[in-house]
């Protein structure tokens, strides 16, 4: 059976939720925002080492708002989001028997189901990578300056979730070809290294919180989950 780790990607300043404390470390329902995510994660028995990438300055406040949960290592990540994800790659690369599949996560996901986990390892059999995703529902519009300039057809478009599942050498080999690109989710590294990477199904729960509204989306999701 392979032994899957997770990359929990929590080194961001949450800039658009506002607020001084970054959004995965606001409590929400009474629990940490980052530990609900942890401990929906480790609902998925198949889940072994949980990397948390996080700004140094905030280590000892991640590491206490975890207790318990056995995350960790932690390990400090980059200005951009790519950056983090490779440090936490390299410090499972480190690792003296490396995992086969790595997850990689974004810590403000708090409601990822264990649905959600299983079809993206059992992706993992037929690609190198795997990721949950929606299909567009809404018409999508070209434009600026509060003008139309045309409508995109949204047929096989989609809106790309976490976790994301790679096999392990292969997206870390990716990531490193790919440092400094600036790419907005691993599989778009995956896919730069010509990596195949399949698609299952998303839920729509398992959004990011992103927005201070958002925040308030996912208290209220949260109130209503089980301990
Ligand atoms: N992230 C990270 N390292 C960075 C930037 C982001 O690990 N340098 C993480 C965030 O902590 C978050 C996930 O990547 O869990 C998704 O990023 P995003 O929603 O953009 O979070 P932030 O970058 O923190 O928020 P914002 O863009 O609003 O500043
Ligand atoms: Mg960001």
């Amino acid at each position: 059976i392979a032994r899957v780790a997770v990359i929990l990607a929590a080194a961001g300043s949450g800039s658009r939720a506002g607020h001084g404390l970054p959004k995965q470390y606001r409590a929400l329902a009474g629990k940490p925002l980052i530990r609900w995510t942890v401990e929906a994660l480790r609902r998925h028995p198949q889940i072994g080492d949980i990397v948390v990438v996080v700004d140094p300055a905030l280590a000892a406040v991640a590491a206490t708002l975890l207790d318990g949960t056995a995350a960790g290592p932690f390990v400090a990540g980059g200005s951009d989001r790519q950056a983090s994800v490779l440090a936490g790659l390299e410090s499972l690369a480190a690792l003296a028997i490396p995992p086969d599949l790595v997850l990689i996560h974004d810590a403000a996901r708090p409601s990822t189901s264990p649905a959600t986990v299983d079809a993206v390892i059992a992706a993992l059999e037929r690609a190198d990578g795997a990721i949950p995703a929606l299909p567009v529902v809404d018409t999508l519009k070209q434009g600026g300056g509060g003008r139309i300039t045309g409508t995109v057809p949204r047929e096989g478009l989609f809106r790309a979730q976490t976790p994301q599942g790679f096999r392990f050498p292969a997206i870390l080999e990716a990531h490193r070809l790919a440092a400094g690109r600036l790419l907005t989710d691993d599989a778009a590294v995956a896919e730069a290294a010509g990596l195949t990477v399949a698609l299952v199904a998303g839920e729509e729960e398992n959004f990011k919180v992103t927005s201070a509204q958002d925040l308030v989306r996912a208290e209220r999701a949260l109130l209503n989950r089980l301990p």
